[in-house]
């Protein structure tokens, strides 16, 4: 926190309202959250989706394993992106043999990804779209929250936090676009977190590398979250109605999953200790569900648009729509993030644009980088 402004007068910082507000946020949503979600039924039921191809990354395990399964067992055509093939595939026997006698087996199947490689992430919508097939929903779900653990750099030198978090899913919703736009009506879902609400994206710092922070994990976790929504904000503002993608940002509450694996024991037995107030991962996944399927929910997102401020979708845990963070309304901030962040991903500025038309875009990562 200390100095929220700069000489120049871009913003440092969130004042020091901002971040009581925030954690006041994060502390409700923690104490709260199972009564604020009595109403929903868990798991959430679900509509026939047998016409829906859907791509959730890091569906190995916690929250994108429950929205893989569920989605599959409505009917969909389920693509589980993944770093760990093995463990998906393994899943998927595991899944099929228990729904065996239930109706016709599930739709589902491997596809790798490694978020912490933009190379892989460019190569898997190459494949993808080399398929010239529809996608009605992509879940960037896979997040990390390496907690007090320090400071680590993917192999393309940005911190992992913002990298997993952010930017390797942004760069996985643009070149998706062409996909998605033959899917239409689609969605992007962005599994973000209440944690949002204290973070702050320093744009000419995006890696925390200049002292003028501390890192932390949390002040890693918390900027990525951020940062997502800016970028989702100017992207769901960006796409025309008529391209019919809609940009939702979900928080899934707060939910036993392996995101504790790397607290120390003594935190992670206290976690274990108080089950009344953290979802389990069935119960996390329905904000995501809510908005990978209702219906009214392309219809909010346009209503957005059309307002003074290009904030994008965001869902809470009880499935209702809420307001991001002040920060993330800061228009500024977010369209200094939306184009840093293309730089950092390495596609043109105008890329949403030219992929709408049509055209083709190059990307600095991937197989095309190669030609
Ligand atoms: N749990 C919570 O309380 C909570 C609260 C708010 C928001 N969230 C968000 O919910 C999302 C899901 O988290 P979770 O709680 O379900 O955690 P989780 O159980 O740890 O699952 C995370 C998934 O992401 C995958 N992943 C991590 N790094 C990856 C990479 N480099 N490339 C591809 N996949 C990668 C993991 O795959 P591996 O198994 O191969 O590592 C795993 O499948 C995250 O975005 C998280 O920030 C969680």
């Amino acid at each position: 926190m200390g100095k929220t402004t700069s000489s120049s007068g871009g913003k440092q910082g969130l004042g020091w309202m901002e971040w009581l507000r925030g954690w006041l946020y994060v502390i409700y949503e923690m104490l709260f959250q199972r009564i604020s979600a009595s109403h929903l039924q868990n798991p959430l039921p679900l509509p026939p989706l047998h016409d829906l191809t859907c791509i959730i990354t890091g569906s190995t395990s916690g929250i994108g394993l429950q929205i893989a399964r569920q989605l599959a067992e409505a009917g969909a055509h389920v693509v589980m992106a993944v770093r760990n093939s093995k463990a998906a595939n393994d899943l998927i026997q595991k899944w099929q043999s228990e729904w065996s006698g239930k109706g016709l087996p599930l739709n589902i199947e491997v596809m790798e990804l490694d978020l912490l490689s933009l190379d892989s992430v460019a190569r898997f919508c190459e494949a993808w779209n080399a398929r010239s097939a529809p996608l009605h929903v992509l879940i960037n779900n896979a997040g990390i929250f390496s907690i007090g653990e320090p400071q680590k750099f993917s192999k393309d030198g940005y911190e992992e936090h913002m990298q997993v978090n952010h930017l390797a899913p942004a760069l996985l919703s643009i070149l998706l676009l062409p996909s998605l736009i033959r899917g239409s009506p689609s969605r992007i879902v962005n599994v973000n977190s209440v944690m949002h609400y204290i973070g702050f994206v320093d744009t000419e710092d995006m890696n925390v590398v200049s002292g003028k922070r501390k890192y932390t994990s949390l002040v890693g976790y918390s900027s990525s979250k951020l940062a997502q929504v800016q970028f989702s904000s100017v992207l769901h503002k960006r796409l025309p109605a008529e391209a019919g993608v809609s940009v939702v940002c979900v928080s899934p509450g707060v939910v036993q999953t392996n995101v504790a694996r790397d607290l120390p024991r003594i935190v992670q037995a206290a976690y274990h200790l108080i089950p009344y107030f953290i979802f389990t991962p069935q119960e996390g996944s329905r904000s995501a569900l809510f908005a990978a399927t209702d219906p009214q929910i392309p219809e909010y997102c346009e209503m957005l648009k059309a307002d003074e401020w290009p904030v994008s979708a965001f869902i809470s845990q009880d499935c209702n729509p809420t307001n991001p963070s002040e920060e993330a309304h800061n228009i500024e901030t977010s369209y200094r993030v939306w184009e840093k962040t293309l730089e950092l991903i390495g596609l043109p500025l105008d890329s949403v644009e030219r992929l709408i038309e049509g055209e083709e875009v190059k990307c600095r990562y991937g197989g095309q980088a190669e030609e």
